[in-house]
């Protein structure tokens, strides 16, 4: 067997089994009850296990010339017949991918333990590793390196993902009249009980998600689309239609789309099609909903934490690069964004539009 392939083996199965109660964590708020999912049982007859194995001495130093007799693999005390049994020795290379979105947050500290282990047990003399992190973007935290230290150090360090530090920045600026509470918008459950513990409301503004499927139409994969609306389109229809009941008459719903919809952008069909969608139902919704007011904003590119996954130099060069395509020759900010939100969630007179907010896309 393949060497690395065990390593990654164990390594998901590490990574996994530390991060597997996070579901728990991030149950919804008891009040009220959310309806008990089925319990499906599958019985699995397994044939063949693959068990990667590192062994060292009393002093810890790896041992290279294990023999086949010298192993006894037992589980739970049953011992196990080995099938095959082989010695790899070749130095691995590794990449760790630790979620540091907010539901994973309050295991973050058990996560950052495991870097010890992947050290020790996986590197060992001659292997290298480099550990990547993701939220709602990917960000590297360190090269390839075969210095345990460094990689630790790095481990060590890893930061939670940004949705807290963002909502702190919220209840701070704005201080006891703001409440924040961290949802999956994709998770039909803990949408409902989110608007069921909310009660009444005037306004709901719907920014999460966003991105995937860009990229050559011939290159657009069917899972690389339906990954796409999964990630927008869904949470977005769930949010709307379980907070719609609970607005007040004269509040509104305002969906945050992207300029690919509306706009002509070669090698964006894919995202056109999930804003698209949204965008298609505004009216319908505006007046079936009224008079609760339906609008959307519809971005350009705007230099919001979704792009700090990219490389610093490649974001700015590709930042400039769009700028020379807009007419008014930058990209946008995020305030400005949030003043098209704000007028649209204030003026009563405006329903069933799309304010574009995308610095002139096209129009150069
Ligand atoms: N920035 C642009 O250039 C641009 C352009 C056009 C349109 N837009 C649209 O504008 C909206 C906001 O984009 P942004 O740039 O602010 O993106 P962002 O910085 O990546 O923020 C997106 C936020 O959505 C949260 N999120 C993702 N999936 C979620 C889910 N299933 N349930 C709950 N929260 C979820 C993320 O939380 P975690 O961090 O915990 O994952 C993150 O806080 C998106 O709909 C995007 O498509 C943006």
């Amino acid at each position: 067997m393949d060497m690395r392939q065990s390593l990654a083996v164990l390594l998901s199965l590490l990574l996994l089994s530390s991060l597997a109660p996070a579901g728990a964590q991030q149950q919804p708020p008891p009040q009220p009850p959310p309806p008990q999912e089925p319990e499906f049982r599958v019985p699995v007859r397994v044939e063949r296990v693959t068990t990667p194995l590192v062994v060292r001495d009393a002093r810890g130093e790896f041992i290279y010339d294990l023999a086949r007799e010298e192993v006894t693999l037992l589980d739970n005390g049953v011992p196990q017949q080995l099938r095959s049994f082989e010695l790899a020795t070749q130095p691995v290379s590794v990449v760790v991918l630790v979620d540091t979105a907010q539901r994973v947050k309050p295991l973050l500290d058990r996560v950052r333990e495991v870097g010890i282990l992947i050290t020790s047990n996986i590197l060992g003399q001659f292997g290298e590793a480099a550990l990547l992190t993701f939220d709602s973007f990917v960000t590297r935290r360190q090269e390839f390196t075969s210095d345990a230290e460094e990689f630790l150090r790095a481990f060590e360090r890893i930061p939670a993902g940004g949705t807290e530090s963002r909502l702190a920045a919220v209840r701070g600026g704005l201080g006891p009249r703001a409440t924040t509470q961290v949802v999956d918008g994709a998770e039909e459950t803990s949408v409902r009980a989110l608007f069921a513990a909310t009660g009444v409301f005037d306004h709901l503004v719907i920014a999460l998600g966003g991105g995937g499927a860009v990229g050559p139409f011939a290159e657009l994969e069917e899972a690389r689309l339906r990954a796409a609306f999964d990630r927008k389109f869904w949470p977005f229809m769930l949010v709307a239609r379980h907070g719609a009941a609970r607005i007040r008459a004269g509040g509104s719903i305002t969906f945050i789309t992207g300029a690919a919809a509306r706009r002509v952008i070669p090698r964006m069909s894919g995202i056109a099609a999930v804003n698209g969608a949204i965008e298609a139902m505004i009216r319908p919704l505006a007046r079936e909903l009224a008079p609760t007011r339906v609008n959307a904003v519809s971005p350009g590119l705007i230099d919001t934490p979704y792009w700090h996954g990219m490389p610093a130099e490649q974001r700015e060069a590709m930042f400039a690069q769009t700028a020379r395509g807009l007419a008014v020759r930058r990209v946008g900010r995020p305030q400005e964004v949030a003043d098209a939100i704000l007028f649209l969630v204030t003026n009563g007179f405006t329903t069933g539009t799309v304010i574009e907010c995308d610095g002139g896309v096209g129009l150069v």
